[in-house]
């Protein structure tokens, strides 16, 4: 019989699927984030065949010479920066992340952010509830909307694509966006404008939202050099990683008035903030839920269950890495 192990408890059917297909399947117990020496520990107790695992488990050399008969690490997100895809490729180690139709909820959450930095809804409402309303006052809680605002999306991969559709023809932004590859259905069907880099996009724009996969050249894409650049008006929202964005930097900037918000639901060391972030009343921070629809949690399980399932059947599973 194969092994299977899941890190932790993970919504959705996946755990049944795996099991009705004959596999023994091990969900760890934990109620945080599993530690690398927890994660040996575990791995030590058992041959495993493959192991399910979420953004927060750091997989690489150690975990790999701690199960060395594990060939699949599958990862239950579609970022994938927690592989060590060098060292997993020179081991010969499958890995794989995934991606699918889900990334709707994902673009409503970015959305969601904004809206509520724009209208300040969550200002507003630590107000009502702290009873400090007294009564409809034209000065209060003064904000933005999105109409007209020129959006933008710096990586139009399937995110930075919906969140693009849905403020053009929901909200009636005006889209620019840059990416190292050319979107042309945006640009057919959002009327909107590709800039030659990010400094370029950041530099004119409203809103600025973050949608590119964390790699060496998109660590701190967003520093204090960029931050300057931005409109003193500017929204910036971020629900890619956190280390996209230098966040030191941000809070200063944030401190400062360099920009007039942040939406944030990725954090550079999360579940750690940057000091003095959760202070700051011009941010709305969410932790790391952007795909926290149930919908969104049972397609990843779904995904993540067909990977682990064609590789342990001998078949090139559908997302592997690489
Ligand atoms: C992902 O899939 O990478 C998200 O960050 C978590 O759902």
């Amino acid at each position: 019989m194969k092994n299977i192990f899941i890190t932790r408890q993970i919504p959705g059917s996946a755990v049944k699927t795996l099991e009705e297909k004959g596999y023994s399947v091990t969900v760890g117990k934990y109620k945080t984030p599993i530690t690398e020496r927890e994660l040996i520990k575990e791995l030590k107790k058992k041959k495993y065949d493959a192991v399910i695992t979420l953004l927060t488990d750091k997989i690489g050399a150690k975990i790999f010479d701690a199960s060395r008969e594990t060939k699949l690490f599958s990862n239950y997100s579609i970022g994938y920066d927690n592989f060590n895809t060098k060292e997993a490729e020179e081991r010969g180690v499958t890995l794989t992340n995934a991606p699918g139709n889900y990334v709707e909820g994902i673009a409503e959450h970015a959305i969601a952010l904004l809206l509520a930095l724009m209208s300040r809804l969550v200002e507003a409402d630590t107000f009502v509830r702290k009873g400090k309303y007294k009564g409809w006052d034209p000065m209060l809680f003064i904000g933005d909307d999105i109409s007209g605002k020129t959006v933008a999306i710096i990586g139009t991969g399937r995110i930075g694509e919906k969140v693009a559709r849905k403020l053009h023809a929901g909200f009636g932004a005006k889209i620019i966006y840059y990416d190292v590859i050319r979107n042309e259905r945006i640009e057919r069907d959002c009327d909107a404008t590709f800039v030659n880099s990010v400094d370029e996009a950041i530099e004119v724009a409203d809103v600025v939202s973050l949608h590119v996969p964390l790699l060496p050249s998109t660590h701190h894409l967003i520093n204090e050099a960029r931050l300057n650049k931005m409109k003193p008006s500017a929204y910036l929202i971020n629900t890619s990683r956190g280390a996209v964005i230098d966040e030191g930097a941000l809070v200063e900037a944030l401190k400062k008035g360099k920009i007039r918000g942040a939406g944030l639901d990725v954090y550079e060391f999360e579940p750690k903030l940057a000091k003095g972030l959760a202070k700051l009343s011009n941010t709305v921070l969410s932790p790391h839920i952007a795909s926290a629809q149930i919908e969104a949690r049972e397609e990843m399980g779904k995904i993540v269950a067909e990977n682990v399932m064609d590789f342990l059947e001998g078949k090139i599973p559908k997302n592997k890495i690489g």
